[in-house]
């Protein structure tokens, strides 16, 4: 809204519409985004964008570098080299920054001094229970060796959001109990302090997880089975031929297996004719058709979604500066609502000691 038209009808508290959304989201700039970034996550936020533009609402978008340092301490060029990447992704899939406050977490220091205060409602026994954390510690191999920084992430989360006072989540399901660590402290400063914050909810998005070309249960860069937003024609069918179908469909004639087959699974996901699909799954089942015509049609649907998307990520990256000036002004907009927020925080903490000088 704009200055002038807010000044001449003030809002008043009952007013306010109730179902505005406040959104809040991240990604750890580790690495460039991959096919099921984009059907997990990135397609969800630019569904609500639209929602917020035609309702009204606030969306922010945060990349999470001081959350992606607590596991790269030592590789901080690629977590440097990733903001751009990741920024890249989110902007060639459409996101907008008139509408999307685009900003980095390191350049908002409120963050980190929320995040100080979090900690003390929190106990070590809690951060080791957090499941998310939990399975992260086991898969990386940590133990007790776990960075501090990384143990506490759900605390530096609860303040990424709550520094925004965003209420609305878009995650995967892995990081719910993140989320319902936020509420914890939520709850613990309000019954402190004073009631300031309000709960939040997560926002899930409703497409399954994507296994890789490997047929492994997730895509990812460091599995090296992921499908670049970025990737050239050539290297995306040069992946999709690769795919994992069914070991076991060694003879065209022969029946083949539909259920774990990921060229179907990517079919489901991205072909806009699922009665033809319907139809040469039948087909796979009966025996007869081979894996190459399958895999020619997906090479074809996932060039027809991925190529616009890699043609204005091309065209932005001639640009690097500009996409700095893009996180660069939306962290200034951020900072002003992290600024705002804090100033509350210190006023129901009580340690606004200078706050009477001001007057
Ligand atoms: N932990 C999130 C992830 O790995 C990224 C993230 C950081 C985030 N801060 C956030 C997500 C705040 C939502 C809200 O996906």
């Amino acid at each position: 809204m704009c200055l002038l038209s807010a000044m001449m009808k003030p809002m008043k508290q009952t007013d306010r519409p109730t179902t505005q959304l406040r959104v809040l989201t991240g990604d750890r700039p580790t690495g460039k985004l991959h096919l099921g970034h984009y059907l997990g996550s990135i397609q969800n936020r630019l569904h609500l964008q639209a929602q917020i533009e035609a309702q009204g609402g606030v969306f922010f978008y945060m990349i999470a570098d001081v959350q992606a340092l607590t596991d790269n301490a030592h590789n901080p060029e690629k977590v440097r080299d990733a903001l751009v990447e990741v920024a890249l992704d989110n902007l060639a899939c459409g996101m907008d920054p008139r509408l999307t406050t685009m900003f980095v977490q390191s350049h908002i220091p409120e963050i980190a001094e929320l995040t100080v205060y979090f900690l003390n409602l929190v106990t070590l026994s809690r951060l080791k229970q957090n499941p998310t954390v939990k399975t992260e510690i086991a898969q990386k191999g940590f133990g007790e060796a776990v960075p501090a920084g990384f143990l506490m992430y759900p605390v530096s989360q609860a303040a990424d959001i709550l520094t925004f006072r965003a209420t609305s989540i878009p995650v995967g399901a892995d990081q719910i109990p993140v989320l319902e660590q936020t509420n914890e402290i939520v709850d613990d400063f309000n019954r402190l302090y004073g009631t300031l914050f309000s709960r939040v909810t997560p926002l899930l998005s409703h497409a399954s997880r994507m296994p890789g070309i490997d047929g492994k249960a997730k895509m990812s860069k460091s599995l090296g089975n992921a499908i670049f937003l970025s990737d050239t024609p050539a290297l995306i069918e040069k992946k999709v031929m690769q795919m994992y179908t069914d070991p076991e469909h060694v003879h065209v004639a022969h029946p083949g297996k539909v259920e774990g087959n990921v060229v179907f699974t990517y079919l489901d996901a991205f072909d806009p004719h699922p009665d033809e699909i319907a139809e040469l799954k039948a087909g796979y089942r009966k025996g007869g058709l081979g894996d190459v015509v399958l895999k020619k049609r997906l090479t074809q649907v996932l060039l027809e979604v991925l190529t616009p998307i890699r043609e204005r990520r091309e065209q932005l990256a001639k640009n690097p500066r500009d996409v700095l000036e893009i996180l660069h002004e939306g962290t200034a907009r951020a900072r002003k609502e992290a600024i705002a927020t804090m100033e509350l925080v210190e006023s129901h903490m009580k340690i606004d000691h200078f706050r009477s000088l001001k007057d």
